[in-house]
């Protein structure tokens, strides 16, 4: 398996992204799955002259894949939370970037499923998996990618960071690397 992470990465291209951007194209690439779960999606990015955000340099392909990881995960333990016949809007996705929270900038993935039952270091070890039909690959690989384009993969304080109430559940930093 490391061997074929090895050649995924290798292959990745480096160009300059601006996360705003990205956050607007996961949507977009997830809004027909998401809505086919019921849940709610929100993007919450600043565009306002005055928020400047320099670019961050990775390959796009790579990102898109550990972002969609961690939406599996969400779409997965909201639907656990909330059953099928729960209140309209029950289920919440976040997708949102923190230019200042960290020591670069950040896409932030927070749901208003159970929350994480783990600490990250357990949660990302190859094979450790709580879903009863999950393999517990996922954030392994997406800690992997973000480590070899020299960025991280954290969990959000939202004592520190608040994100509303409404997003109680799990929720993701991906750091990139400043550009
Ligand atoms: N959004 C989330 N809410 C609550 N717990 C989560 C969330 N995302 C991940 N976890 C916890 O972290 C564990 C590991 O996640 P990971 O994506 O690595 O594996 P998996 O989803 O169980 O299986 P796989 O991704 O290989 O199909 C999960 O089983 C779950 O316990
Ligand atoms: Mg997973």
């Amino acid at each position: 398996m490391l061997d074929s992470f090895g050649d995924i990465l290798r292959k990745g291209e480096v160009s300059d992204h601006d996360l705003r951007d990205l956050a607007e194209r996961v949507a977009e690439l997830n809004s027909v799955r998401l809505s086919n779960h019921d849940i709610e999606l929100e993007v919450r990015v600043d565009r306002s002259p005055v928020a400047t955000l320099a670019p961050s340099k990775f390959p796009l392909g790579l990102v898109l894949g550990a972002v969609t990881n961690l939406i599996d995960n969400s779409v997965y333990w909201l639907s656990s939370r909330w059953p099928e016949n729960a209140e309209q809007g029950s289920r919440r996705l976040l997708i949102a970037v923190d230019a200042d929270s960290y020591e670069g900038p950040a896409l932030i993935i927070a749901d208003n499923g159970p929350g994480f039952a783990d600490g990250l270091e357990d949660a990302t070890e190859p094979f450790f998996t709580r879903r009863p039909d999950g393999i517990g690959v996922g954030l392994y690989y997406v800690n992997l990618i973000m480590h070899t384009i020299g960025g991280s993969l954290r969990m959000v304080d939202t004592d520190l960071f608040p994100l509303g109430d409404e997003y109680d559940g799990a929720a993701l930093a991906l750091v990139f690397p400043r550009g």
